[in-house]
């Protein structure tokens, strides 16, 4: 059986002094924040792989009809020896790219998910005996270090995670990516697509409450790791659509005027009744945009995939 290698690039503590960071960032100030990542403890993640199944979360399945129609072409057009796959996941959809690169010789999916990634790892390995696996549990946004397996190198940014990132945080990030890259590599890209505004809102806020949870499993985390006193009952789960920016917000909103206690901290939280708490955003893009995205940070787009519906884009890039 083939290697599986997990790599933590991280320090075991730069998780935990990135989180008090964050926290005491987001909820000191107005409006009061919390990034993204920090959703996806073991329990997050399962929740998302959950919300991957709603009937009203289409994305997944969009993206999933475009890999499976796509990927010979992809594969035809990077020749990729080396697959990275930044926020892996549970690497379900990735299957149509492994299946579709011949010469392809280490997978390396790079997640916060320990769990996802182990999960993830372990039953490729199982599937696929010949694919080396070299799964790094690191952050995608800061100062990411690829092993030195052979190129031509593609990075895999799927399930319209960069609509996670704020603008200028994705400038950075695509950057940051440009710079792990030579001539000759590529950025395959997932983005979920700007549409009528009922079937957004809905597909953030579903009718099971899956997505509710996993909003208010954020604060279940900084309840775990920072000791806070956070009771997720106190707050609603909203999904809001922004026409300006063109992204959905998911907020927590407090239903009552209260009081949280950080200890790790030491910092006590007020709450207005109805104050909102930012939990994430998730933009939503059109071709023209992507295309002066990408090229900003030095690649070009040579491809763009939607599904049948035209609900979700893959892109492929290359470098410049
Ligand atoms: N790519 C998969 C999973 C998307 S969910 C799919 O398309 O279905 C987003 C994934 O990104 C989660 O697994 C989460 O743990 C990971 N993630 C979120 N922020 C991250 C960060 N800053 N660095 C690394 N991984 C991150
Ligand atoms: C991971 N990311 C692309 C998801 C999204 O759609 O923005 C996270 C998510 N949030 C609520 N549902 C799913």
């Amino acid at each position: 059986m083939s290697p599986f290698l997990l790599t933590r690039t991280l320090p075991e503590d730069a998780t935990e002094a990135a989180l008090r960071a964050d926290v005491l960032h987001g909820l000191s100030h107005t409006p009061k924040t919390l990034p993204p990542k920090w959703f996806y403890d073991a329990r997050g993640s399962e929740l998302f792989d959950k919300i991957t199944e709603l009937p009203e979360y289409y994305p997944t399945r969009a993206e999933r009809e475009i890999l499976a129609a796509r990927a010979p072409e992809i594969a035809r057009a990077t020749g990729a020896r080396t697959l990275v796959e930044l926020g892996s996941g549970s690497s379900e959809k990735t299957r149509h790219l492994l299946d579709a690169l011949p010469g392809l010789h280490t997978y390396v999916p790079v997640d916060v998910s320990e769990s996802a990634l182990t999960q993830a790892g372990h039953a490729l390995i199982a599937e696929r005996p010949e694919l080396g696996v070299h799964a790094l549990i690191a952050d995608f946004t800061g100062g990411l270090a690829l092993p030195g397996t052979p190129g031509p190198r593609l990075v895999a940014f799927l399930g319209g995670t960069i609509g996670n990132l704020l603008p200028a945080e994705r400038a950075a990030f695509l950057t940051s990516v440009r710079a792990l890259l030579s001539p000759g590599d590529a950025l395959l890209l997932g983005t979920d697509l700007v549409k009528d505004e009922s079937v957004l809102v809905a597909a953030y806020d579903d009718a099971a409450g899956v997505t509710a949870e996993f909003d208010k499993n954020v604060l279940t985390v900084v309840n775990r790791e920072l000791g806070a006193d956070f009771d997720p009952e106190a707050f609603t789960h909203v999904a809001l659509w922004d026409a300006e920016h063109e992204w959905i917000e998911m907020r927590l909103r407090s239903r009552t005027e209260q009081t949280v206690k950080i200890p790790a901290l030491d910092l006590a939280v007020d709450f207005a009744a109805g104050e909102d708490l930012r939990t994430e955003i998730s933009a939503k893009f059109r071709e023209d945009g992507v295309r002066r995205e990408v090229a900003t940070a030095g690649f070009d787009l040579t491809h763009w995939w939607t599904d049948r519906e035209g609900r979700f884009a893959l892109s492929l890039s290359v470098v410049r």
